[in-house]
């Protein structure tokens, strides 16, 4: 549930009061399962990624910065292939990243050597992860609207998989398919009515979105039809999403069961067999000790009995299966650093009082609170503070009162301008979907790996900014006479 502004919160006061956090347990206790695996306290309570006191790590790369902990988001990768691998052997498993989540090239090199494909959704992402050297067969290409010059270019660099959405994207995908010789490899996205967000998920017909092609009305077998019989293009599967942030397994379970149920009907019907199932990503995680994600090495083995169970049930051959999962991967594994720049202390109604902590980001690095009134976990990451606990609000430095980064947090009353701050959970959507608004350049992300620090990508300056603009960098144009 959201409780954003519908126009976008403008006054942080328009956004109704929420329950405060409970009074946190000592200050330095960092929530486990919230922070990267490697993230520990040194002797002076300095917050360390992987033994790298971020001290160093602001010192050396400015803030805000995000720090990603490489192990942390190796490990997830592998737990996450061991989860998914059929211990009967009858299913055959194959994790795409969602690269929406966060891209740069050294997430796809590492996520590529720990076997995963990746999932892309524009003609950006494909560029990159191809750049970066991922194999264009283990790419799978998302979006609902792709433009003819992107899937001429997917096929062009011969990715694996286009997720089609629609009858007008599968004739375009066929005209061009055709023009260059080639059959263009298609999952058709299917809307199977089953809808989750974290606690809770509806299985009844959700028609009034935007991906996909209906189950309920039958377009999605009539596109199914027009793909299997298409000399362009060539069949492989079959493809559902059914939500972000996920915590209930069930919602995955009846997904599964409805798609093998779609299967058999193709298969008794139409004389279609389907090869793949991709069951697409979703899968939730830890922001705060509120959150209780699931147990991915006993949801992935109870997902694939189900599959298994289901297609012996209806009598289909088992179908290669895939996931998407993208903020399970990256999320946990990133902190952002800020510096503390102001402190202001303000009265409330009711006598309450609440500290304002001005940070040197905010919406432009971080723009899941005022977008989805997100939620965060944010500590003092520089000493440990003796001082009580006040209530807080952390806010960035753009001009606008909904540029709130943590909305109520607890946090020593005695921290000062110069403190620097961690968020935890920051890998995900936040720096992909980062902005410069008030010409702000957004954030490098550097990473601990091996103990070392290494940028994965570097700040954003007012060069590159200026760049785009002619008038900041070319001379004027002296007029004709
Ligand atoms: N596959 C498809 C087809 C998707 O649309 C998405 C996410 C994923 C996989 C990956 O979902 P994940 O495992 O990361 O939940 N900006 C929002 C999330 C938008 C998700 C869009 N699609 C946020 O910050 O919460």
């Amino acid at each position: 549930m959201s409780r954003a502004h519908p126009a976008g919160p403008k006054h942080g006061d328009l956004i109704g009061p929420s329950p405060l956090p409970a009074i946190p347990g000592p200050a330095a206790e960092l929530t486990a399962g919230v922070w990267p695996v490697g993230a520990d306290r040194d002797q002076t309570g300095t917050l360390c990624i992987s033994g790298v006191p971020v001290t160093e790590v602001a010192e050396r790369f400015g803030t805000p910065v995000l720090v990603m902990d490489a192990d942390d988001l190796r490990t997830r990768a592998r737990d996450y292939v061991r989860a998914f691998t059929d211990p009967s052997g009858r299913a055959e498993v194959t994790i795409y990243y969602a690269g929406k989540a966060f891209l740069a090239a050294a997430v796809v090199r590492w996520l590529r050597d720990e076997g995963l494909g990746m999932d892309v959704c524009s003609g950006g992402e494909l560029a990159c992860v191809l750049a970066a050297g991922m194999p264009a067969n283990r790419v799978l290409f998302h979006g609902n609207n792709k433009s003819a010059a992107e899937l001429r270019t997917a096929l062009g660099a011969g990715v694996g998989r286009i997720v089609v959405d629609s009858h007008d994207e599968l004739d375009r995908l066929a005209a061009i398919a055709h023009d260059e010789g080639v059959r263009a490899p298609v999952l058709i996205r299917v809307t199977l009515g089953v809808e989750a967000h974290t606690h809770e998920f509806i299985a009844t017909a959700h028609e009034d979105q935007k991906f996909g092609f209906s189950l309920a009305s039958g377009s999605a077998s009539r596109a199914v039809r027009r793909a299997a019989h298409h000399p362009d293009l060539e069949l492989i599967g079959v493809h559902s999403h059914i939500g972000s942030q996920i915590f209930v397994a069930s919602g995955f379970e009846v997904a599964a069961q409805r798609a093998v149920g779609f299967l058999a009907d193709l298969r008794a019907m139409d004389g279609i067999e389907i090869g793949e199932l991709n069951l697409g990503g979703g899968m939730g995680i830890r922001y705060t000790e509120a959150d209780e994600p699931l147990d991915i090495a006993a949801m992935g083995p109870a997902l694939l009995q189900t599959v298994v169970a289901e297609c012996d049930r209806r009598g289909v051959p088992v179908p290669r299966l895939a996931f998407e999962p993208g903020r399970a991967i990256v999320g946990p594994s990133t902190v952002t650093v800020y510096e503390v720049g102001t402190v202001k202390r303000r009265s409330l109604d009711g006598g309450r009082k609440r500290t304002y902590i001005s940070v040197d980001g905010g919406m432009s690095d971080n723009i899941r609170t005022a977008l989805y009134d997100a939620d965060y976990t944010v500590t003092l990451a520089n000493r440990i503070a003796p001082a009580a606990p006040e209530l807080s609000r952390v806010v960035g430095k753009h001009c606008e009162s909904g540029d709130i980064v943590i909305r109520d947090a607890w946090l020593p009353g005695d921290v000062v301008p110069g403190d620097l701050l961690a968020v935890a959970a920051t890998g995900a959507y936040n720096r992909s979907m980062a902005s410069n608004y008030n010409m702000v350049g957004r954030p490098p992300v550097v990473a601990v790996d091996g103990g070392r620090l290494r940028t994965v990508l570097r700040r954003e300056t007012l060069t590159d900014m200026f760049h785009l603009d002619p008038g900041l960098t070319e001379p004027p144009i002296t007029p004709t006479p």
